[in-house]
């Protein structure tokens, strides 16, 4: 067995896409191809620090509000998480903008998902913008980080269907389900040595592929 990645996950809130994660890769699983070393989040409060203490996993809390400067949290950050050994960082719900500093120092070692199907609705506000855009299908990206917001290679996607009768609460539901297991999908194919970037795009090598053509509606004839 290769040696595991070691990652850091950073949280700003609930935490679910944290415990598919756990439930993917947590210190229960033998041989896991990923260890989290670490779960930080800037807020004292984000349910997420019960999950990551209910796993046993070490947690660190970097307040933002005790920092003078984007620039002085960040370097905090990175010296929780370099202090713990990850190797990796996976932003899963975590609601700051990092600074141009941490994004270099992480080049393709870090990697967030959003909400949608990138590079459509980056931001904010995503389930709102597709139903009042009318798309037929939504869904989830994990991608490298980069200095945009919600910029950077994309590594997975997962694509839900827009119905009819969602609200935002409904379609926001059907995406989430969709991310929980897309992120332990995308994350074991980076540890397992299977994703490169080259030219700025991320390249999945030796993973099946999605095959076929999706309609909605869907095709019946
Ligand atoms: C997810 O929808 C994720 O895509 C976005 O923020 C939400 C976090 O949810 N970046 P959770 O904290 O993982 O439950």
């Amino acid at each position: 067995m290769a040696t595991p990645l070691k990652v850091a996950v950073l949280i700003s809130g609930r935490g679910s896409n944290l415990q598919a994660l756990i439930d993917a890769f947590g210190p229960q699983i033998a041989d896991s191809p990923v260890k989290i070393a670490l779960v930080l989040s800037n807020r004292p409060d984000a349910p997420g620090l019960d999950r990551a203490a209910n796993a046993g996993l070490k947690t660190e809390i970097v307040d933002h509000k005790a920092f003078q400067s984007r620039e002085d949290f960040d370097v905090a950050m990175d010296r929780e998480i370099r202090a713990a050994g990850a190797a990796f960082v996976v932003m899963a719900g975590f609601m700051r903008l990092l600074t141009p500093q941490f994004v270099t120092a992480w080049k393709d070692k870090l990697v967030n998902i959003h909400p949608a199907l990138l590079p459509a609705f980056p931001g904010l506000n995503t389930h709102r913008r597709a139903l009042d855009a009318g798309v037929r299908f939504h869904g989830a990206t994990v991608h490298f980080v980069r200095h945009e917001t919600d910029s950077g290679p994309i590594i997975a996607q997962a694509a839900v269907p827009v119905l009819p009768d969602d609200d935002e609460s409904t379609l926001a539901a059907r995406v989430l389900q969709a991310e929980h297991k897309l992120y332990p999908l995308a994350l074991r194919l980076i540890a397992q040595g299977n994703v490169r970037v080259e030219d700025d795009r991320a390249i999945v090598s030796d993973a099946p592929l999605a095959d076929g053509v999706l309609f909605n509606p869907a095709l019946t004839s």
